[in-house]
């Protein structure tokens, strides 16, 4: 499949206290970003299944959840029934046979599967399983935290996942979370991703919706002319 510009609002940045109104925010917004965070995997603790369902049924977007959490074949199925993807990180699971597996429990279950892999993980051992996975998330930032600087280097690894797919034939969509804003989309887009996670850049801003845009904006201008 050609690249993709989708634009996703993290609503780890937006106000826990009316998260219904925060959303109403991003109308424009292709997806809803999902941060659940167990205070285990990652050094902090967000919310869980309860307060991410609360949000079903107040918009018709995609809701993307990133599980960053220990033990996904535990508690990555219960998210299924409610959220259009769900993904889980590789570095919670044994090996990649079980990120396989996990992936094919929740495709089964009627959601698209998504994994992760930090910044300093290598994509490398993904590459043979891409038809396995519906989203490959490549964290630009050290998952726990939103509001860090984008990590540049990462982007090798977007690279190295658009030429496999497009070269399969695939429609995995990459993903990428972490420090996206106008520049590093578009930086981001040049190397081939598909889908763009936005926290604090988007919350942040006086108007979320033009932020949202201009983002989309940027993205689309500096995707691969090869990929489109
Ligand atoms: C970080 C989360 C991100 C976070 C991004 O661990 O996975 O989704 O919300 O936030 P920003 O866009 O502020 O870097
Ligand atoms: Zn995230």
């Amino acid at each position: 499949m050609t690249q993709q510009t989708v634009i996703a609002p993290s609503i780890l940045a937006a106000d826990f206290g009316k998260l219904v109104e925060e959303i109403q925010r991003v109308p424009e917004a292709d997806w809803l970003h999902i941060d659940v965070m167990d205070g285990h995997f990652v050094p902090n603790l967000s919310f869980g299944l309860p307060v991410a369902k609360s949000l079903v049924g107040h918009t018709e977007q995609h809701l993307d959840v990133h599980l960053m959490i220990e033990d996904p074949e535990h508690w990555a199925p219960d998210y299924a029934q409610d959220f259009h993807s769900v993904t889980f990180h590789l570095e919670a699971v044994k090996d990649i046979d079980a990120a396989r597996d996990l992936a094919a429990t929740l495709r089964d279950a009627g959601t698209m599967a998504g994994v992760s892999i930090k910044p300093n993980t290598p994509v490398e051992p993904l590459l043979d399983h891409l038809d396995a996975f519906d989203i490959i998330l490549v964290m630009s930032v050290e998952p726990g935290f939103g509001g860090q600087s984008f990590m540049p280097e990462v982007l090798s690894k977007v690279q190295l996942l658009r030429s496999r797919i497009d070269q399969e034939g695939l429609s995995t969509l990459i993903e990428i979370d972490g420090g996206i804003g106008v520049d590093t989309a578009a930086q981001s887009a040049a190397a081939g991703v598909d889908v763009y996670v936005a926290g604090s850049s988007v919350f942040g801003a006086e108007d979320p919706t033009a932020q949202v845009e201009a983002i989309r904006q940027a993205a689309e201008s500096a995707s691969s002319p090869t990929a489109n």
